[in-house]
């Protein structure tokens, strides 16, 4: 393998480092879809899980590897023998599987993490990755902490990695410390001093704990990686990872400073920035580079004249180039299933039929309470309605006593494992009542950290949009719901949360 051609790997890691996020739990369906569009829009390599870390996410690497058309699969490992015959298993069925073995070298992580000298750990970097390539020919191997290892002991371990079959060597920089110019130098010394470099991938796996993910991805592309390790939307431990859209929008737009190329389809790029942030709950920030809602805005008057002028004076890509259309007035309520399974398409989303026919159902219910139906209110219905499939708690319906007369209360009627259940309760507030009557239908004992309402749209008729956030024994599940009415939608969000902790308790026991 040689890493003198300018394509760029892009290896995408949402499914695994993004979904460690505290509160990021997916469930299987939700994973399926977010690795279909990740291989629809052109990524490499998707890391799909931690087969060893439980069966819900082995049996996702597994299907996933499965039904995956173009993109290799990644299944992680500790350099323990027991993950990465789990992995080896789970990436079994795909076309082509790759099992990604970690093991730490950093002077900190082998003294208090793992009590091992430096021999042992080079001893187990050549059984690992020995036993890993019984099963695939393809081996990535990762120094953990890499960043804060001594580059002459990092040098040994990529050796010993490569000698025994490692075909891409990762380097992390696992706590987000590197800067730019460090990153360079040490993916530029490691492939000038390593016995058989030329004959691997470099491969960059940046944190974004100082905001320096895609600049140290993009410095150590400069250098020589050929495989940038990456997330939807930043998403990952503590800060996040490198944010996939922006590594490639950086790609495509400077080509001129950036000579390098990637099979990404960057129209898809919207579309997967959405899909993970409704599947995981977690809002993008406004300002977010690329994908976020003021992306491509322009506010001030000297911008607004420029921009009628010409796009040029203050755009630097074009809004479209990564699937972002004019905001279109759309359907209203007479609007029929043709139309609607349409601009689903257009909007990028494949339906089952049972929730194409719930998402249909409550498209007519927003149509006869809200004249103007933007693309932004039919995603925000569908994301709601593709989280809350196969779950064991379902909204309802739900009467609220609010204003001045109180107490406010809360009547809700919601579905426990296929039954209806309803109740009555009080509360400081509409919110809090209706949150308080979740409880006593479902008791359970998860505080609340966060609870947030935005807008979909604008105008008073507007959808609003509420993420909850709950917690229980120091983890964290965040849940979004969506519709005309605040309160009906804080039911949805905190609903919806619910699910996530329940999933995530079935997963560990
Ligand atoms: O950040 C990290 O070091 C990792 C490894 C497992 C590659 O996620
Ligand atoms: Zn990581």
């Amino acid at each position: 393998m040689s890493s003198e051609d300018n394509h760029i790997r892009i290896f995408d890691t949402t499914l695994r480092d993004g979904e460690q996020s505290p509160g990021a739990t997916m469930t299987l369906d939700e994973k399926i879809q977010v690795a279909e569009l990740l291989d629809d829009m052109g990524v490499d390599i998707i890391e799909a899980g931690f087969p060893i870390a439980s069966n819900g996410d082995f049996e996702a690497v597994s299907k996933i590897a499965e039904r995956s058309q173009n993109s290799i699969i990644a299944g992680l490992a500790r350099a323990i023998p027991e993950d990465i015959d789990r992995a080896g298993e789970a990436v079994k069925k795909a076309k082509r599987g790759r099992i990604h073995t970690f093991v730490s070298t950093s002077p900190i992580h082998l003294e208090h993490q793992m009590k091992k000298n430096e021999e042992e750990v080079l001893e187990i970097i050549k059984k690992t990755v020995t036993l890993a390539r019984n099963y695939v020919e393809d081996v990535e191997w990762s120094g953990m902490d890499a960043t804060r290892t001594s580059i002459d002991f990092l040098c040994k371990c990529c050796e010993v990695a490569i000698k025994n079959g490692a075909t891409t060597i990762n380097i992390p920089d696992t706590v987000g410390y590197a800067i730019p110019r460090e990153f360079n130098n040490l993916i530029k010394t490691l492939r000038e001093k390593v016995p058989g470099a030329d004959e691997v991938i470099f491969s960059t796996h940046c944190h974004n704990d100082l905001g320096l993910a895609v600049a140290n991805s993009l410095a150590g592309v400069d250098a020589g990686a050929r495989q940038i390790e990456c997330t939807i939307n930043g998403l990952g431990e503590r800060a996040g990872n490198a944010a996939l859209e922006e590594v490639v929008m950086a790609i495509n737009t400077r080509s001129d400073a950036l000579p390098y190329t990637t099979k990404i389809d960057t129209t898809k790029i919207l579309r997967a920035s959405k899909l993970v942030s409704a599947i995981t709950s977690f809002p993008v920030q406004y300002n977010k580079a690329i994908v976020g809602k003021n992306a491509f805005a322009h506010e001030s008057g000297i911008h607004q004249d420029g921009m009628l002028k010409n796009s040029q004076t203050y755009e630097i890509m074009n809004p479209e180039a990564i699937g972002l259309k004019e905001s279109s007035l759309v359907m209203g309520k007479h609007s029929g299933r043709h139309a609607f399974r349409e601009k689903l398409a257009d909007l990028g989303y494949k339906l089952g039929d049972n929730a194409f026919q719930d998402a249909f159902d409550r498209f007519k219910t927003l149509a006869d309470k809200k004249k103007n139906i933007y693309d932004e209110d039919i995603m925000a219905l569908v994301d709601d309605e593709i989280s809350s499939t196969s779950e064991r708690l379902k909204f309802k319906s739900l009467i609220v006593n609010a204003g001045t007369q109180g107490p406010q209360s809360a009547e809700l009627e919601m579905e426990v494992d296929g039954e209806i259940m309803k109740n009555k309760s009080t509360g400081d507030g509409p919110v809090d009542a209706i949150f308080n009557c979740i409880k006593s239908i479902f008791p359970h004992e998860a505080s609340l950290p966060l609870y947030q309402v935005q807008a979909v749209t604008e105008g008073t008729d507007a959808q609003a949009e509420v993420s909850v956030r709950l917690e229980d024994e120091g983890i964290s599940f965040t849940g979004r719901g969506a519709d005309t009415d605040t309160l009906v939608a804080s039911a949805r969000a905190y609903i919806s949360a619910l699910n996530r902790l329940l999933i995530a308790k079935e997963r560990s026991n």
